[in-house]
């Protein structure tokens, strides 16, 4: 069986800048569905990470909507450890090399935040690293999950309109420069560090 991760905060933890309705209906709803989606499609025992890289697994027929599904469930549980309560910075190894790449983290959270600007429709922006530690900034449309191209997503933020319509309604770019106030960088200097 698929599930998700625990929610790693209360509903009201992102507030005022994600309100507690919108946070409860996306995790109890959308987040949720896409792992009971996924296991109404397959009973299979690939690890949920490794669905992208071995798709051919399973039946045609399916293919594209396993996909889908899992790449819900993944981009999701990296969205909500993207963010916390309190802001933090990355760390460590992430740190210098946001550092020696962006010149500051302030530049990179600017690149970042102008890439999340100039997503078309529906998905994420992304940073991803590749296997020897590169890192990149880039947006994804719908579910596809970065573990497609072999890179390691990082950190993300969710541009899907249930993530911010509630509250900021056609205002998606204040919701991009907000959100920035509960970025969370432990989750993504952690996987970073234990890699490189
Ligand atoms: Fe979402």
């Amino acid at each position: 069986m698929y599930d998700v991760i625990p929610l790693p905060y209360s509903y009201n933890a992102l507030m005022p800048v994600v309100d507690e309705e919108t946070l409860n209906i996306h995790y109890n709803k959308h987040h949720k569905k896409y792992a009971e989606n996924l296991n109404n499609l397959t009973n299979s025992n690939i690890p949920l990470e490794q669905i992208p890289k071995r798709i051919d697994e399973f039946p045609l027929k399916d293919r594209g909507q396993v996909l889908y599904n899992a790449g819900g469930i993944l981009n999701h549980n990296l969205y909500f450890q993207s963010l916390n309560s309190n802001f933090s910075l990355p760390k460590g190894k992430l740190l210098n090399k946001i550092n020696n790449d962006y010149g500051s983290f302030d530049n990179f959270k600017k690149i970042f935040i102008n890439k999340s600007k100039n997503l078309v429709g529906s998905g994420y922006t992304f940073l991803v690293t590749d296997n020897v530690g590169n890192l990149t900034i880039i947006n994804l449309p719908n579910q596809e999950t970065p573990l497609s191209y072999d890179l390691i997503p990082l950190f993300t933020i969710d541009l899907w309109e249930h993530a911010y319509y509630l509250k900021y309604k056609n205002n998606r770019n204040t919701y991009i420069e907000n959100i920035w106030s509960k970025a969370n960088f432990d989750h993504a200097s952690k996987t970073y560090e234990n890699l490189f």
